[in-house]
């Protein structure tokens, strides 16, 4: 679709030039930028993120050993967005404590893809679970199956938080089968979460320290979600590992 105002085409979603005496016609940029408009407004991201970029992600001056970390994280993700669809890992797993900014870089990323013309829609786990759960409901119903077949089907999911909910054999059912047919039909899948897992943080020495220092204790990742979901998420996602630095949020406060 063109823009119906544009200046250049007017709308019709041409240009027309001179090329050696004769009169070409090529597609105009107001076209694609409606596509890519038409996308991002698909994207449900929510308002708090809607402006999250690389370039908007700060990295810590105090503390030079956290802001190489971070900057390691950030460009991990850029240069996985820049690589994409050529990747070896069809997804990316962010993954660390609260406040790190793993929700900022994932839509960070989405925006980036979507821009370039893919089409990617984001979720906040809980409430994906909770319109999945009511449309049961004949009368909710409807709309919140579209939900689940968004969640299925879209090239690009970003599940926000993942593992943020209490399991029930019925969650864990859900997830898994949303997780397996994305990852049967190697879909991808932009996942945060801050649940442990051995594979990540070596996890049981992490565990005992954390619980000894007054923590409380951490659940893992595979608690949550089980085993299955979990071990397909392994194989289709690149685990990005977020440094243990100040909570942005407190930080902002200050
Ligand atoms: N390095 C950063 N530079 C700029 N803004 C940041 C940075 N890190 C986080 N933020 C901002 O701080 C807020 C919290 O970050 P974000 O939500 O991405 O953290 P998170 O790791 O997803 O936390 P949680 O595990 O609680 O979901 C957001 O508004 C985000 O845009
Ligand atoms: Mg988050
Ligand atoms: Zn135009």
């Amino acid at each position: 679709m063109a823009k119906p105002d544009c200046a250049v085409c007017k709308g019709l979603g041409w240009r027309v030039f001179v090329r050696d005496g004769i009169d070409v016609a090529d597609r105009c940029p107001c076209v694609a930028e409606t596509a890519a408009g038409d996308l991002e407004g698909q994207a449900q991201i929510p308002a708090n993120f809607a402006a999250a970029s690389f370039e908007n992600f700060r990295l810590p001056q105090d503390n030079p050993i956290s802001q190489k970390v971070l900057a390691d994280v950030m460009l991990a993700v850029s240069s996985y967005t820049r690589s994409y669809p050529n990747v070896a890992k069809p997804g990316l797993l962010l993954v660390g404590p609260p406040g790190t900014g793993k929700t900022h870089l994932a839509v960070a990323a989405l925006r980036i893809l979507i821009s370039r013309g893919h089409a990617g829609i984001f979720f906040d786990y809980q409430n994906l679970l909770e319109r999945i759960r009511s449309s049961f409901n004949e009368t909710l119903g409807a709309s919140n199956r579209d939900t689940y077949r968004n969640a299925l089907d879209s090239e690009i999911l970003v599940l926000d938080d993942l593992g943020a909910h209490r399991v029930t054999d019925w969650v864990e059912d859900t997830v898994t089968a949303l997780i397996t047919h994305r990852y049967n039909h190697r879909k991808t899948l932009i996942a945060t979460t801050n649940l442990t897992d051995p594979e990540i943080t070596g996890s049981l020495v992490e565990k005992a320290s954390v619980t000894s220092a007054g923590h409380s204790y951490k659940v893992s990742l595979e608690e949550r979600i089980g085993e299955r979901a979990r071990s397909r998420l392994f194989e289709m996602c690149r685990v990005i590992r977020m440094p243990n630095v100040e909570d942005y949020r407190i930080k902002r406060m200050k």
